[in-house]
């Protein structure tokens, strides 16, 4: 625990680590999207209702008659839009910069992780609209896990519930777009920051 704290605030910064031309802060910005991600998703679940009947009318309800509701909504929507962006773009700069070689090969490995949870959490966000198109969009994916030999039709079930082919949107899909994903997404941010610090911190190899 000491080494954590004492790796996430450091009492000294080496010169040239915060170079914003080196970083473009496109981390920064991704973790500043999952922030407003995090108080906007709080603020829907007071009244988004996952399911076949009431996701897309909750939706509209959200976005017509509860106050700041259409605001929340489309905070929520473009940020997720953003993260996707901005968590790319920084990949692309960790390529071009070439910072995935030793000793920052576990951070790209777990930056790697983060990249599929961002685009999980995108793709599971889209479900729960719950309009024609995300169930469309349930129905692909949970054929796509069924063609795993064994595993598949389980798979499907543990991670998307059983949706209609009218809405992506199950209680199953709505657990882990806002409890699941988001805490390992979480867990997985500051462990990759720890080792940004413990890598050497940020700066030319
Ligand atoms: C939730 C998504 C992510 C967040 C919030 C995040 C955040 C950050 C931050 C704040 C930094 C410090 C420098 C900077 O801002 O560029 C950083 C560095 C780094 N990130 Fe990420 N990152 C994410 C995803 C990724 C992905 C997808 C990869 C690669 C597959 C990656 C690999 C790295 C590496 C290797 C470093 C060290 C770079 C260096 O020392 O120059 N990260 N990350």
């Amino acid at each position: 625990m000491k080494n954590f704290v004492n790796h996430i605030r450091p009492r000294f910064v080496p010169d040239g680590v915060l170079s914003v031309l080196y970083t473009f802060c496109l981390g920064g910005l991704s973790f500043l999207a999952f922030i407003v991600l995090g108080v906007t998703g709080l603020l829907l679940m007071f009244h988004y209702q996952p399911g076949e009947s009431t996701s897309f009318s909750s939706i509209v309800t959200i976005a017509s008659v509860i106050p700041y509701g259409g605001v929340i909504r489309n905070l929520h929507y473009w940020a997720g839009q953003i993260m996707v962006v901005t968590v790319n773009l920084h990949m692309l700069r960790v390529v071009w910069t070439h910072s995935y070689k030793s000793p920052r090969q576990l951070n790209w490995l777990v930056g790697v992780g983060l990249l599929v949870l961002i685009l999980v959490l995108d793709f599971t966000g889209y479900l729960l609209i719950g309009s024609q198109e995300s169930g469309a969009a349930a129905t692909v994916a949970v054929n796509i896990l069924g063609l795993i030999p064994g595993l598949g039709t389980a798979l499907g079930q543990i991670s998307l519930g059983e949706p209609s082919a009218l809405s992506g949107s199950t209680l199953v899909v709505y657990v882990w777009h806002c409890v699941g994903l988001p805490m390992v997404a979480l867990i997985l941010q500051f462990y990759h920051f720890w080792r940004i610090r413990r890598d050497g911190g940020v700066r030319p190899l």
